[in-house]
């Protein structure tokens, strides 16, 4: 009975500052054609029950002085909801030297808290602050969970994105209306989702021998739905850039090989070669005498190594896994969404979220896979584009996570990420473990000295 008291106890202190009356913060729509065409949009809740009388965009922070807002939405009433605006995202920049690096580069600012880009979202009751919000990148949040740090990851809250490797780099080149509409899954390149936030990558990979490459390495692409996107390489550099600058995790999960692996061992062991060379010294090297699981590990036991990168690989395709398997950390349990509609979809999350003893999820690294695919939308009668899937799937995945079920997720990966603020609500979950798995002893404690 104490328990129970303290832990609400606890858990109402540790929410309340999170929480605020009616929580606002701003995305980036799936809207517009490319990234700069994008428009910002205004979210609020879940569960605005005092909401604002209005809500002000700024370009510059509103509370270091009265800024005139460029844009003023009155009217927000509903518990939960988004409304787009008029204003484009723009051409975006980082700013202390978080810009995509083009050589190598050994010192960026740290961000603990994250850092706003010029975009803002401040909530009124006439002249009076109530909250205040922005789209921001959060290069260094992990280092920044103290508690967390030694926390096995299995237990933290990883964000991610789905076809992490099928963005677009160029719009006006890339002329294929396939690929632009149906086939790219991210508005960002990988190192920008990695400076977002995002901790987990999964990649589909293809293999293409053409007698041009100067290389190998040439030959393997990030494939999406067995179409060639971008080379592997630039994936990879991107992963290693932003490991040796943050010093924080990535896991890399390769996930499937849908183009010329099949019974090609050596096309395997190829790639395996090209991802050692590109990222052997901070691949995360596991003790495979004692069959160890990686979820097991913690962020400071990787940290300590200088080894943040976890790959997730198939082990058995190699034609000699003993000698390699080291560097290889067998793939986590994958759960995806892709082929559910709204309500089955949240049926799912019920059954892996709420850790029930039914539940299929087992106790190491599992990733959730919150996708529709084309042909699920197709059932809805008309094809729907890649941006119009995530922009159904995502908002309401991401409100469901806010609740309780955030507190028992691990990797959460989707499409096209931005339209929702899933980074900010993995550190809230984060934050919240952290204070669960640390107080779990305290609690015991108080509750022996109270009898
Ligand atoms: C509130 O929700 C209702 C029903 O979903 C919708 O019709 C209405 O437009 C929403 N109002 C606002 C202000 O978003
Ligand atoms: C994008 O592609 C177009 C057409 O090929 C080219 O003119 C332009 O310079 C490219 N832009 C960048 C930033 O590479
Ligand atoms: C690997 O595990 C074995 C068996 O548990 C143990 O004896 C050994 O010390 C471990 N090696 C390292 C490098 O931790
Ligand atoms: C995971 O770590 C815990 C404690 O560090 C240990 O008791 C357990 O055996 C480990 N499990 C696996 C599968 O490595
Ligand atoms: C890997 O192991 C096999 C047999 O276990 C051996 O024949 C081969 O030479 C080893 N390869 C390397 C690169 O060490
Ligand atoms: C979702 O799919 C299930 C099973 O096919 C079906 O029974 C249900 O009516 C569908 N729900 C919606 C909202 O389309």
């Amino acid at each position: 009975m104490w328990k129970i008291v303290l832990f609400a106890l606890h858990l109402q202190l540790l929410v309340a500052p999170l929480s605020a009356s009616c929580p606002i913060f701003l995305t980036i729509s799936l809207s517009g054609k490319s990234l700069t065409d994008a428009c910002l949009e205004i979210n609020w809740g879940p569960d605005c029950y005092a909401p604002p009388e209005w809500v002000g965009i700024y370009r510059q922070d509103p509370s270091v002085s009265n800024f005139q807002p460029e844009l003023r939405i009155d009217g927000i009433r509903n518990r939960t909801g988004k409304r787009l605006t008029p204003i484009k995202l723009g051409k975006l920049q980082f700013p202390g030297g978080w810009n995509r690096p083009t050589a190598r580069q050994t010192t960026a600012t740290k961000y603990p808290k994250g850092k706003c880009l010029p975009y803002y979202v401040a909530s009124y009751n006439g002249n009076e602050l109530l909250t205040i919000d922005c789209l921001k990148i959060q290069p260094n949040w992990l280092a920044h969970l103290k508690d967390a740090a030694n926390m096995p990851l299995k237990q933290l809250f990883l964000p991610g994105t789905h076809a992490s490797g099928a963005y677009i780099t160029n719009y006006s080149k890339t002329k294929s209306l396939l690929i632009k509409d149906y086939l790219v899954a991210q508005h960002f390149d990988v190192w920008s989702q990695l400076v977002f936030g995002i901790r987990y990558l999964d990649l589909s990979v293809g293999y293409r021998y053409s007698a041009d490459s100067g290389s190998e390495s040439e030959n393997f692409w990030v494939v999406n739905e067995n179409m060639f996107i971008n080379p592997v390489i630039d994936v990879l550099r991107d992963v290693r850039r932003f490991v040796e600058l943050s010093n924080e995790i990535v896991v890399l999960d390769f996930s499937s090989f849908p183009i010329g692996f099949y019974k090609h061992p050596e096309i395997y062991s190829s790639l395996y070669h090209l991802i050692r060379q590109e990222l052997g010294q901070v691949i995360y090297e596991r003790n495979v005498s004692s069959n160890e699981h990686c979820a097991n590990r913690s962020f400071n036991d990787l940290r300590v190594l200088g080894r943040q990168v976890l790959l997730l690989f198939p082990t058995e395709e190699l034609p000699h896994p003993e000698n390699e398997s080291v560097l290889l950390c067998p793939p986590w349990q994958r759960f995806s969404t892709s082929y559910m509609n709204m309500s089955q979809t949240l049926d799912y999350m019920r059954l892996l979220f709420s850790r029930k003893p039914d539940s299929p999820v087992q106790d190491d690294g599992w990733i959730f896979h919150a996708v529709m695919s084309i042909e699920q939308a197709l059932n809805s009668h008309k094809l729907q584009t890649a941006k119009e899937r995530a922009a159904v799937i995502n908002p309401k995945v991401n409100q469901w996570l806010n609740g309780p079920w955030g507190l028992n997720a691990n990797v959460v990966a989707m499409d096209y990420f931005s339209n929702t603020n899933l980074i900010d609500v993995a550190i809230h979950a984060n934050v919240h473990k952290a204070f669960l798995a640390a107080n779990d002893k305290f609690v015991n404690l108080e509750i022996l000295s109270r009898r």
